[in-house]
């Protein structure tokens, strides 16, 4: 079983970085095979809005890594997808590569001016597990990435399954891996909190990616 995932956040080792890491580990000691790349690393160029994929599934842009992802994303056995929340959605550069895939990832074909959208993957079930990271400590503050992530991965999971992982509070680089002792120099009397919160959201993205694998 091959595990795909995503960083859409732009700072290695983040917080929503150390959550995927979590969840990697957890499929991979449920005997998966698993692969992370970064938003960042990629060179792609934005989508023109030309909709001649919507006819045919194929980008009439030079081809560049967009391509490289289609395939795993059609290799993969389940998807996990990342992001932080950027001013209420996912970072500029990882929309911008969700624009470029949706057109060759999926088949639009009109009924009676009714849209209707099927994956153009080899059909398999898929499940996923995607992950909203953001700052405020507010009710939501992760819904639009969360559902963004989940259509994105919907599309393609047959009677697979989406697992949800919400980190809200996150304000400092890399705090849902911090040390107890770190914490409590950082944030006074809350820090053990605040660690003790870290530390379940770890444990719940381990356990998220061994649902993976075994369903
Ligand atoms: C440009 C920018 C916009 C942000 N917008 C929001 C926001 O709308 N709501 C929020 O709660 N946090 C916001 N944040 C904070 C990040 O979501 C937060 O720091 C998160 O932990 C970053 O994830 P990372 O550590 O995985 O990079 C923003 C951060 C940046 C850099």
């Amino acid at each position: 079983m091959y595990i795909f995932s995503i960083l859409g956040s732009p700072r290695k080792g983040s917080n929503t970085d150390l959550l995927i890491d979590e969840v990697l580990k957890g499929a991979a000691d449920a005997g998966a095979e698993v692969e992370k790349i970064y938003i960042s690393d990629l060179k792609f160029a934005p989508c023109t809005g030309c909709m001649k994929c919507r006819a045919d599934q194929v980008c009439r842009l030079a081809p560049d890594d967009v391509n490289m992802v289609i395939k795993k994303l059609d290799r993969a056995d389940g998807i996990v997808l990342g992001a932080p929340v950027y001013s209420g959605h996912v970072p500029g550069p990882f929309k911008s590569l969700f624009d470029r895939l949706i057109g060759q990832v999926v088949k639009f074909t009109y009924t009676g001016g009714t849209v209707n959208i099927t994956s153009a993957l080899t059909p398999k079930d898929r499940n996923g597990v995607v992950i909203g990271v953001c700052a405020a400590g507010l009710p939501g503050m992760t819904d639009a990435v969360l559902e963004f992530l989940k259509r994105n991965i919907a599309l393609h999971k047959n009677n697979g399954t989406i697992r949800e992982i919400s980190a809200d509070g996150m304000v400092s680089y890399a705090q849902v891996n911090i040390g107890a002792e770190k914490f409590e120099k950082t944030f006074g009397p809350q820090g053990q909190a605040i660690y003790e919160n870290g530390q379940s959201l770890l444990k719940l993205a381990y356990e998220a990616g061994k649902n993976l694998v075994t369903g």
